[in-house]
């Protein structure tokens, strides 16, 4: 029986799109096609992890290109083409540049490949994953976002760091936009099932909280010329990992809402199953009435920007 080799594409061969490839080969998810359009670029990044491949003993094939016939028929695309935030910008700000980005990626991203599950990195994030869900036609389960992952990830780096646990034993939910509305579900974060509260104080927490909200201005701020890379494409490797390995992995995950969460057309991190069919399930979890204002606020954020475009 021939095992079949799965192939992912990565879309913008920039820092975030660089990093997922290597990713991808050194976790050896299958073929990886790194695309990029600046000419020589995506070529160099992809040959050189490529050659990593004797060193690490994988059986990756990773090919920079500047075209789209070598992802043809991708099992999963990561859409990380765009421009980044510096100093001062949110991800608000990036709006207009990377819609118009996004848009024209994904068209050819749905074109090669009309059964990929499509993984949204270009910020803002929420908004972006519409744009990629109109501009490709797929059905919602296949087209979603990367933030949840990473947002949980940096508060759970925060809580390890602070209790003095292994951050994998830390479990943590968080929902809505991707920025300054996000909504952290405390009463969801527990140390391996023990409530958080057990551990730290309701200030400590708040703060952690609010580092977490504010973890990618923190990056921007100390790298001046662009956002963090490492843990987004770390972030977006593991939802590539959970969907080809059929994981059934529960995750924040920003998905498409039809009713669920009581909102309908609009992209927001919830929790869902991610699995061989994406976005599998969404989770509906039961919130105080305090997040659910939140959330709302969250989903007006998201809104207007969709409207702006
Ligand atoms: N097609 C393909 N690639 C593109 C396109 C396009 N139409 N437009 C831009 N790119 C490429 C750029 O050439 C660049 O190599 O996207 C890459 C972006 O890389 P960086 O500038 O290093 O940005 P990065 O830090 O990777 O962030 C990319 O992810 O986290 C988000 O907010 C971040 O929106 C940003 C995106």
């Amino acid at each position: 029986m021939s095992i079949r080799k799965y192939k992912i594409s990565v879309i913008g061969a920039g820092n975030v799109g660089a990093t997922a490839a290597h990713i991808c080969a050194m976790k050896d998810l299958g073929d990886v096609i790194l695309v990029d359009i600046a000419e020589g670029i995506p070529q160099g990044k992809g040959l050189d992890i490529y050659e990593s491949m004797p060193v690490e003993a994988g059986a990756s094939r990773v090919i920079g290109t500047n075209s789209y016939d070598l992802t043809k028929d991708s099992d999963v695309v990561i859409i990380t083409a765009g421009i980044p935030r510096k100093p001062g910008m949110s991800r608000d700000d990036l709006l207009r540049t990377n819609a118009g980005i996004v848009k024209s990626v994904t068209e050819q991203v749905a074109k090669y490949s009309p059964n990929a599950h499509i993984i949204i990195v270009s910020n803002p994030l929420d908004a972006m994953c519409m744009v990629a869900k109109r501009a490709s036609g797929f059905p919602a389960e296949r087209v979603m976002g990367m933030a949840g992952v990473l947002d949980t990830a940096r508060y759970r780096t925060f809580l390890s760091q602070e209790i003095g646990v292994h951050p994998d034993d830390i479990h943590a939910l968080l929902l809505g936009g991707h920025g300054d509305t996000m909504v952290p579900l405390p009463s969801y974060t527990t140390v391996q099932g023990i409530p958080i509260t057990e551990f730290i104080s309701k200030e400590k927490l708040t703060q952690i909280v609010d580092r977490a909200k504010n973890g990618g201005i923190e990056i921007v701020n100390f790298l001046k010329t662009g956002s963090a890379y490492y843990a987004p494409a770390a972030s977006s490797v593991e939802m590539a990992k959970a969907i080809l390995r059929d994981e059934k992995k529960v995750r924040p995950v920003c998905a498409y809402l039809s009713g669920q969460y009581g909102f309908k057309d609009v992209y927001l991190g919830v929790p869902v199953i991610l699995g061989a069919k994406g976005v599998e399930k969404i989770l509906e979890v039961p919130l105080t009435a305090d997040e659910k204002a939140l959330l709302l606020k969250s989903k007006e954020a998201v809104d207007s920007l969709i409207k702006a475009l």
